[in-house]
């Protein structure tokens, strides 16, 4: 039987999901947390999303990586410990294994339960790989379980952070995180570093086709999040009263994602005992998310920034998306 851990880190406490929910929905311009967008229909829409003509980033990713695969094996060092932050189902990691035979993988992410299952079979199918399974919310802390940290530190850690989910920080978030991962790999032996995939600013219609898909599968995506904030707040958003706008904003380079009221409507909620309401007038918005997008320059800069040594990239030849080696 193949080695396989498995930590529980994460403690989702409801009342601080709540004071979070109700916060960003009574602030004057309301906001979300992308995260959010995830609940069991989420991921799965989320996943719909990769499959769309018009959502470039997923197959372009892939298609570097299987593109540089030999470039990948001769630049990563092997035997290395392959953290995967915001792991899902390990299939990308686990597409990379033969080119940068890892020794150890760290899966980690915010639901661990899911983990269980993919790793199980992952570790049938890579014996030689040690692996454990990590239940965290890697956005806010990257501390592992001393044990697993301690076995880590033994060989260079590569820590692999895939499908532009670095977009959906601000910048002064995604500088925090970057210094986190660098911390972590600056641990182990020498040669580790990050692997990201990134991806870039291109033509607006592009963008925002990505982002408002003629079959109104991201616009399901973004108004999903309303039964998911109804679940855990135990609100009555219709979904019916809202709808889905994304578009780019040039100045921040960045698509902003937002629910927009199509009709005056009031939400409802209690919070500790408390009723609480917010009145939303026609055409006014929720904002749920923002993916920024990068140029070559600005993203290798924000990894010096850092503290990462040196950085190369490789693109597409469109030069829609980039993954980016960044070394501790
Ligand atoms: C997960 N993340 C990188 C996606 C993105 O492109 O920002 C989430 C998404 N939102 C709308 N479509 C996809």
């Amino acid at each position: 039987m193949p080695h396989l851990r498995f930590y529980d880190l994460h403690t989702s406490e409801p009342g601080s999901i709540r004071a979070e929910l109700s916060h960003g929905l009574l602030a004057a311009a309301p906001f979300t947390s992308p995260k959010y967008l995830y609940d069991s229909l989420g991921s799965r829409l989320f996943d719909a999303i990769t499959e769309l003509p018009e959502y470039y980033p997923t197959r372009t990713e892939a298609a570097i990586f299987a593109a540089q695969r030999e470039v990948l094996a001769s630049t990563l060092p092997p035997a290395a410990c392959m953290v995967d932050l915001g792991a899902g189902s390990c299939a990308k990691a686990a597409s990379l294994f033969g080119a940068l035979q890892p020794s150890q993988y760290i899966a980690v992410d915010i639901s661990v339960q899911y983990l269980h299952g993919v790793l199980a079979a992952l570790s049938e199918q890579h014996p030689g790989i040690d692996m454990a399974g990590v239940g965290t919310d890697f956005s806010a802390s990257l501390d592992l379980p001393a044990d697993l940290l301690a076995q880590a530190r033994q060989r260079p850690i590569n820590a692999f952070y895939p499908g532009s989910s670095i977009g959906n920080f601000t910048p002064d978030e995604a500088l925090a995180f970057l210094q986190r991962v660098q911390r972590l790999c600056a641990q182990g032996a020498s040669g580790g570093g990050l692997l990201i995939g990134v991806d870039l600013v291109k033509s607006i219609d592009m963008l925002e086709l990505a982002y408002d898909d003629p079959l109104g599968v991201t616009g399901a995506f973004n108004l999903n999040m309303l039964r998911h904030i109804n679940t855990l707040l135990g609100s009555d958003f219709d979904v019916r009263d809202w709808q889905h706008v994304a578009f780019f904003n040039t100045t921040l380079s960045r698509i902003e994602m937002h629910v927009q009221a199509r009709r005056d409507v009031t939400v409802r909620w209690q919070l500790e005992g408390q009723a609480c309401e917010v009145r939303f007038a026609s055409g006014q918005r929720i904002h749920t998310e923002n993916s920024y997008k990068w140029t070559l320059d600005n993203f290798s800069a924000l990894l010096q920034s850092a503290g990462f040594r040196s950085s190369q990239a490789w693109c597409d030849e469109k030069g829609y998306f980039a993954v980016f080696w960044a070394q501790a």
